[in-house]
């Protein structure tokens, strides 16, 4: 078994990309500057935002955050994308998601200018990736994508079960997975609340992407011996063992699991440092394509 080190491909990754921002300092050009709009105190959402913003030091970009209190207004976030839509020095920003519920995520998700859509929300954008036009892949899949090309993963001609529809995660990844490139050309499955025969489908998976947001709910009866797995859940659970009070799961139950798998993403250090490498690549594109 091989654990998908996603920790250390996204350390070899950034270090990547800071010799290329260097090389662009260097030459006088345009430093890449990302934006993130925090709305709220979700812990994890700050965690998650905090962690973009050190990925854009070390990549060398420059990065603004602007928080705003949980209970501002649905027409205030949408007047802050709008001067992020309109500042020509932000090349790419992104919403940290979920949003307060009075806030709709689908006015916010088509107010972003698809040329600055870094996350890949847009309709306009998740429709180039669907057709295979290039574009801003949403980070989650980009990162699981390189990840597996980090590892030489084999997926073509694969049965690829994909655990989840979420626009974020689930859709993005089984359009990816199904497409003409490499890492990719399997044939994908997509289970969901309503699939019957959820295990038995499972159990035929040559590789399986578990995107469900349930901590520890797929066990080794779910897993073929020797296939890969990619655990994309990421859930607190209290532990007053810990100093933080909880322990971070996956949806996976990693101890029961890994020893029939051939790969297997760790969680933490798994997908969770790929999908912030995939907000960075995506920010460089935007960059470049600002530059060109
Ligand atoms: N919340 C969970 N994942 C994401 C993500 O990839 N982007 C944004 N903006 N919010 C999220």
């Amino acid at each position: 078994m091989t654990v998908l080190d996603g920790k250390e491909s996204s350390n070899r990754i950034k270090d990547r990309l800071a010799s290329e921002v260097a090389e662009i300092k260097a030459a006088g050009g345009k430093i890449p500057h990302l934006a993130a709009i925090l709305v709220g105190e979700d812990g994890a959402s700050q965690t998650y935002v905090n962690a973009k913003v050190k990925a854009c030091e070390r990549c060398g970009f420059k990065s603004s955050l602007m928080r705003f209190s949980s209970d501002i207004s649905e027409a205030e976030v949408l007047g802050e994308i709008q001067k992020l839509n309109e500042d020509p020095d932000v090349d790419g920003f992104i919403v940290q998601l979920p949003l307060p519920k009075h806030i709709d995520e689908l006015k916010v998700t088509l107010a972003v200018d698809p040329n600055k859509d870094v996350d890949g929300f847009h309709p306009e954008n998740v429709g180039r990736m669907s057709i295979g036009l290039d574009t801003f892949i949403p980070a989650t899949p980009y990162g699981i994508m390189q990840l597996l090309a980090e590892y030489d993963v084999p997926t073509e001609g694969k049965n690829c079960v994909v655990m989840g529809r979420s626009n974020i995660v689930g859709t993005p990844m089984s359009i990816l997975m199904s497409r003409n490139t490499k890492p990719g050309n399997s044939t994908v499955t997509m289970v969901h609340s309503r699939t019957q025969n959820v295990k038995e489908i499972c159990r035929e998976a040559d590789i399986l992407i578990v995107a469900l947001g349930k901590a520890e709910m797929v066990d080794s009866s779910y897993v073929k011996d020797g296939a890969v797995i990619v655990d994309v859940g990421i859930t607190r659970l209290p532990d007053q063992s810990k100093k933080s009070g909880f322990r971070l799961a996956g949806d996976v139950l990693y101890s029961d699991v890994a020893e029939k798998c051939s790969f297997i993403t760790p969680v933490p250090g798994g997908v969770g440092p790929m999908t912030i490498v995939g907000l960075m690549m995506n920010t460089l594109k935007a960059s470049k394509r600002h530059s060109a």
